[in-house]
């Protein structure tokens, strides 16, 4: 008898922000496969749980990814309940077909629980629609990070393509994506949000243009960047109590 590991979404940090249906997994898993960026709180959940940290660590993705099929298989042959816990939701860049299809190739059974992905938590953040009517009506959600020896994508023909964008595991390579974006015609005043930690007491939210993504820094947590004319008005806001700030530190 085999069990059924579930690839289950932890959102973006809160744990209040889990499905009902994974923290009722948590709380009954009795193996918990977790990626790095999964936070306490959300772990405290799965009580019973032997919990087992798979965070991958950078370019060695390929033969950690083949472990961690294998480890999943070997806990479902001895488990009733196995989760593979996944930030934000597991079918977004979070590596999820390599999972399924492995294991279900070897008959395993598989069930996906959605999460709330981290455009959408920090959009909730922001307070502002990523599809705000009379600006924008299609949004990309990217990423330029390909993992050795597969091929390119069309992130930057997309971004171009799409109204708003939310650039995944972007903000290591801020100068790259504004200079790409930029050269293949996306406007240098273009507003960004580069939103940090979404949806957690430490997030970090900074408006700038496109032209000035590079100079923002962040404190290294996982940081999304949102670009459109959706960020409009926010942006304007941004500068304006920047410029009172400025004014009144000068006042004697
Ligand atoms: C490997 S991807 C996984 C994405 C995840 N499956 C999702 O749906 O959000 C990791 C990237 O997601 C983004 N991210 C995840 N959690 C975030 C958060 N709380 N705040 C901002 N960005 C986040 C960052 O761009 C980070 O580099």
């Amino acid at each position: 008898m085999s069990g059924t590991v579930y690839l289950v979404g932890a959102g973006p940090g809160a744990a209040d922000l889990l499905t009902v249906r994974a923290a009722r997994l948590l709380g009954e898993a009795e193996v918990v496969f977790h990626d790095a960026l999964i936070t306490e709180d959300v772990l405290s959940l799965a009580s019973k749980a032997e919990k087992i940290p798979v965070g991958k660590r950078s370019g060695r993705h390929a033969t950690a990814q083949r472990f961690i099929n294998k480890r999943l298989a070997d806990a479902a042959r001895g488990h009733s309940v196995v989760v593979r816990l996944k930030g934000g939701d597991p079918m977004l860049f979070g590596r999820a077909h390599e999972e399924i299809s492995y294991l279900q190739a070897r008959g395993v059974r598989v069930e996906v629980v959605p999460g709330v992905t981290a455009a959408l938590a920090a959009s909730a953040e922001l307070g502002v629609s990523l599809t705000r009517r009379g600006a924008a009506r299609t949004v990309a959600l990217v990423t330029p990070r390909v993992a050795a020896g597969e091929r390119g994508s069309h992130w930057v023909a997309s971004v171009l393509a799409a109204d708003t964008a939310a650039i995944y595991m972007g903000a290591g390579e801020a100068l790259a994506i504004a200079a790409a974006l930029i050269e293949a015609g996306k406007p240098a005043s273009t507003p960004i949000a580069l939103v940090e930690d979404a949806s957690l007491p430490e997030m970090r939210v900074q408006y700038a243009t496109l032209e000035a993504l590079p100079r923002l820094a962040t404190a290294g947590g996982p940081t999304l960047i949102l670009l459109g004319e959706v960020y409009r008005e926010a942006l304007s806001e941004a500068v304006a109590t920047l410029r009172r700030r400025g004014q009144a530190s000068q006042r004697p």
